[in-house]
């Protein structure tokens, strides 16, 4: 049986999280591959909201299995916080796995995170501050502190003194901080062994056997595609990978086993931090967006920058992650708008282009290409079908569908996870 992949093909906050807990009934597993805590889904069940930042969003679904792969970063002071949040709520998350292989972020992983950033000044990434950078550049470093780590207090002391030998240089000599002490960060981690050991597995064998046995495993990307550190708009990502490819390394199951790779795009763009954004909006049509679609970060709070559906970006991420499907998101927060303008390529001085340009210079100075396309009046929210959508929102999910060639298997038209029109399932 099949892996599915659920990525993000903008800039984060697509509803990923709602895509995913939509799917949670025709599932087995949900796998996390990529990210941390930096990312943040809200997902709305009968009424109910529900913020997961670290939590696969599959834990909703009774019967699904869900798993933190080896491709995450785990801070666990959070996630036993989160696990107990969603306990209180009466959410059974006793299933849980986290690979064994999985980096744990640590006290000078947030730390410098947030000291980096205050010293890029100008420069800065506008991080979640969560010490996503650190702990993946630890892991590629080869001075990072695994789960498995957690059950060898030598090793982990260990890897720990010489993670520090290195920070406490930086933190105090570049940073004018205090030095972090090597027993307070062991003896904190230590402090969650006993709690982590029943939920570490090595996921990656228990997956393949998964797949072997018919089971149906989903695997769900943090962030998204514009954020990804190889192909996204680099410098201002995160650093993981959310595309296709990570998915494969961030959970251990090969690029053979995937039959269907769904990107959720949102009917207009959201960014959140630094960073270009050709379409972005800085007048009315913005605010209009941001107070409409509720766009303040999950994670952080921040008022989300808003701005115009562009297909570009949803050609690029067809191509990059090799989607089958689309789900398109937040369809109804475009209602009342009477001209719905959408970016069809870019104008950089003399040049157009309908390709995302090959250098960051050049993707700074894009301006947006328009063709506007009629909004309609009507309330969709209840809409369960295509038919029950008016003429102008069915013109306009065809237009965008013809400009990526790649199908609108799901229509969102509100937060709930039944406010969707199914067109073509995904499982
Ligand atoms: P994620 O990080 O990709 O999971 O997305 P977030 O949860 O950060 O942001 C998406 C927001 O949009 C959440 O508040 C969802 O409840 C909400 N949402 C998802 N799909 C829809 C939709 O079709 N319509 C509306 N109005 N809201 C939606
Ligand atoms: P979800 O999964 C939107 C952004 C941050 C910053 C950059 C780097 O909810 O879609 P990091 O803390 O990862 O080093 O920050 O990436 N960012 C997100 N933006 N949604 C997210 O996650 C994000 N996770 C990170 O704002 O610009
Ligand atoms: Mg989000």
């Amino acid at each position: 049986m099949p892996a599915i992949v659920v990525l993000g093909a903008q800039w984060g906050d697509e509803g990923k999280g709602k895509a995913t807990d939509l799917l949670g009934d025709q599932v087995d597993y949900v796998v996390k591959y990529n990210g941390g805590n930096n990312a943040g889904h809200t997902i709305v069940v009968a009424g109910e909201k529900y913020a997961l930042h670290l939590l696969p969003s599959g834990v909703l679904s009774p019967g699904v299995t869900p798993i933190i792969g080896n491709g995450v970063v785990v801070d666990l002071g959070v996630l036993f916080q989160e696990i107990d949040a969603i306990n209180a709520r009466g959410v059974d998350t006793s299933r849980l796995l986290v690979s064994a292989n999985a980096h744990v972020i640590t006290a000078y992983h947030t730390t410098i995170d947030k000291v980096g950033e205050r010293f890029l000044g100008d420069a800065k990434i506008g991080t979640t501050g969560r010490g996503i950078g650190p702990a993946y550049a630890d892991k590629m470093s080869r001075i990072g502190v695994r789960a498995q780590d957690l059950f060898d207090e030598k090793i982990l002391r260990q890897k720990v003194e010489g993670a520090l030998e290195q920070k406490n240089q930086l933190l105090v000599k570049a940073y004018n901080r205090k030095a972090m002490s090597v027993d307070a960060v062991v003896e904190e981690l230590l402090g969650y062994a006993d709690r982590l050991r029943p939920m570490v597995a090595d996921t990656s064998l228990l997956l393949a056997e998964a797949l072997d046995a018919g089971k149906v495993v989903l695997l769900e990307g943090g962030q998204a595609t514009m954020l990804d550190v190889d192909h996204g708009t680099y410098p201002f990502v995160t650093s993981s990978n959310p595309t296709a490819g990570g998915a494969c390394t961030g959970s251990g199951i090969p690029p053979t086993r995937i039959s269907r790779v769904a990107a959720i795009v949102k009917a207009y763009t959201t960014r959140v931090g630094e960073g270009p954004f050709p379409t972005e909006l800085l007048d009315a049509d913005g605010e209009r967006l941001r107070a409409q679609g509720a766009e303040f970060g999950t994670t952080t709070g921040r008022p989300r920058r808003c701005g115009w559906y562009d297909a570009v970006i949803a050609r690029y991420a067809a191509r990059i992650n090799g989607v089958t499907d689309f789900v398109l998101t937040k369809l109804d927060v475009l209602t009342g708008f009477e001209k719905i303008p959408v970016c069809v390529g870019y104008r950089v001085g003399e040049k157009t282009y309908d390709e995302m340009p090959m250098t960051q210079t050049e993707f700074h100075h894009a301006l947006p290409v328009y063709e506007e396309l009629p909004g309609w009046d009507e309330d969709i929210s209840a809409a369960r079908s295509l038919e029950d959508l008016p003429k102008n929102a069915r013109s306009y999910i065809e237009a965008i569908e013809a400009m990526t060639s790649v199908p609108m298997s799901i229509i969102g038209v509100g937060p709930g996870r039944d406010e969707s029109i199914v067109v073509r399932s995904l499982v």
